[in-house]
């Protein structure tokens, strides 16, 4: 039985909440221009449109609910004896909503602003527009504290050094194509960890997990839950 878990996350915890995916057939990828919407030349170039597109993500999000796999998640995070450390690089809060506690968001929050020009944060109202002020310099550099492509996720040094405690790394509905988080797998194999994919269908890194179970979140991650609860009790 596992004692500290690292457990990576990504859109496909959320997908069966309503928020969409990124890479898969309908994901938002295929809707939008990530270089347009997610780096910052595309804020610099258009900072209303890349603000429409989070204030969209924000609502989708305010309407969405955790699902079974969130709770799955917050449960094993709330039993005695057990070290489980949560990265996502969900922007969502429904973990959070779940119940869970100290989520690393790799790649940001909707729910959190930024000042580009005095590096202040602060809760995001519902709607975000260019010319809001900040409130600490009242500059209007406001964006939304979202990690964008050319941008270094944020906690690395948190997340591996909770790897690197680890006895378990699982990685739950992320396709594998963006790093560093994609590379945690790997980090995890080299330092001796075993390593478990939760995931839809096997990831573009599939091959380097040890063990994998595929299928939908809210079936696959309660299950293996429920499993490591079975384990718990089963005597040794
Ligand atoms: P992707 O859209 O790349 O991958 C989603 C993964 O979830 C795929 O492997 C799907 O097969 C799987 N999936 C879909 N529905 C599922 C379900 N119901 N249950 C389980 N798995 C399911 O999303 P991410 O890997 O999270 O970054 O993308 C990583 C980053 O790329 C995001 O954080 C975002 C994006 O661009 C930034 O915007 C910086």
């Amino acid at each position: 039985m596992p004692k500290r878990i690292v457990i990576l996350s990504g859109a496909g915890l959320s997908a069966e909440s309503g928020l969409g995916t990124f890479r898969d057939t309908d994901g938002l990828w295929t809707q939008y221009d990530l270089s347009e919407v997610a780096t910052p030349e595309g804020f610099a170039a258009d900072p209303a449109k890349v603000h429409g597109f989070y204030n969209a993500r924000r609502a989708n999000c305010l309407e969405a609910l955790p699902n079974a796999a969130h709770h799955a998640l917050a449960a094993l995070q709330a039993r005695a004896g057990l070290e489980v450390t949560l990265v996502t690089q969900n922007v969502d809060d429904l973990l959070e909503r779940a119940g869970a506690h100290d989520v690393i968001h790799m790649h940001g929050q909707l729910t959190r602003a930024l000042c580009a020009g005095c590096g202040h944060r602060w809760d995001a109202p519902r709607t975000m527009a260019p010319e809001d002020p900040c409130p600490a310099c009242n500059r209007s550099a406001t964006r939304p504290d979202i990690v964008w492509f050319g941008e270094i996720p944020y906690h690395m040094d948190a997340i591996e050094d909770a790897l690197f405690r680890a006895d378990l790394f699982v990685s739950i509905g992320t396709s594998g194509e963006v790093y560093p988080a994609a590379g945690l797998v790997q980090e995890a194999r080299v330092a001796g960890i075993p390593t478990l994919e939760l995931n839809l269908e096997p990831s573009s890194g599939s091959a380097l997990f040890s063990d994998a179970r595929y299928g939908p979140a809210t079936d696959i991650v309660p299950a293996w839950v429920a499993e490591l609860s079975g384990a718990d009790r089963a005597p040794s």
